[in-house]
């Protein structure tokens, strides 16, 4: 690894926030965020905000990531939005977030198709993977990430694999989760090693020592520098933590004083 790795600190505002309030917390936090040099700082409001705040925006300080696409570039499908409709507004997109695994019901095949059209339409797709608490009790925790994993990339080249990052999300860890408990840095570290290790196998160790690797599940501002210290750790996505202004600019300090140390 070297030491111009990338950092990642990422808001999910999931359902939160109206377009005017989006806005109005976008403006607080460019007035305390300052961009930094390998670190990039990403915010996934919902849909309907990703228009304004795209206008709103300074690209150079945050970038934009849709929560959820539909995998089809056009057609007779109500309700939903193309990934093609946000490329505009959006470098990044959420892509299997378990709220959408489980909650909507979303499918590998869903989540396959996705990633592959995020990246069709020069779209970062973040894939987000983990293991429920079932699974973790049942001590099927490395066969729910493999499965997971490889199910997500089975579309996807060589070449374009350099497009794609991983967020390792134990379902149990995240906060909407009504039990849910912060994941200790050795769980994360063993899911991150078998990450890169499956994707060694199919794309090779180059490839899979340059992909980016986040965590996820319940990081606030006094757990996000620990996460971030585990080797192998590129970044974080950060649901509630993220929608107070003096949290997140706190774990955002966090990651610099990291980046610094590098
Ligand atoms: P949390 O959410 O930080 O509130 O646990 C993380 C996520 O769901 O991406």
């Amino acid at each position: 690894m070297t030491s111009q790795r990338k950092t990642y600190i990422i808001a999910n505002w999931k359902m939160n926030f109206t377009p005017g309030q989006a806005s109005l917390y976008l403006h607080r936090l460019s007035n305390r965020v300052q961009s930094s040099r390998n670190l990039q700082i990403v915010l996934a409001p919902s849909t309907i905000s990703l228009q304004p705040l795209s206008l709103q925006i300074n690209r150079r300080q945050f970038k934009l990531c849709a929560q959820n696409f539909y995998w089809r570039d056009f057609g007779p499908y109500t309700g939903e939005t193309a990934i093609s409709q946000l490329r505009g507004f959006v470098d990044y997109a959420l892509v299997g977030h378990s709220e959408r695994r489980y909650i909507f019901g979303e499918t590998d095949k869903d989540i396959r198709a996705k990633v592959a059209t995020a990246i069709r339409n020069d779209v970062t797709p973040i894939l987000c993977i983990g293991e429920t608490a079932l699974e973790r009790k049942n001590g099927e925790t490395k066969s729910a990430i493999t499965d997971q994993l490889l199910g997500g990339l089975h579309d996807v080249s060589d070449e374009d694999l350099r497009k794609v990052i991983i967020a390792y999300e134990p379902v149990w860890a995240i906060s909407s989760n009504k039990h849910a408990k912060p994941a200790k840095p050795a769980d994360i570290a063993e899911a991150e090693m078998l990450i890169r290790k499956q994707i060694a196998r199919l794309y090779g160790q180059t490839t899979a020592d340059a992909i980016p690797i986040l965590y996820g599940g319940s990081v606030n501002a006094s757990t996000a520098a620990g996460y971030l210290d585990i080797p192998g750790i590129d970044g974080l996505l950060i649901g509630d933590a993220s929608l107070v202004a003096d949290s997140f600019c706190s774990i955002i300090e966090s990651a610099k004083g990291i980046i610094d140390e590098r």
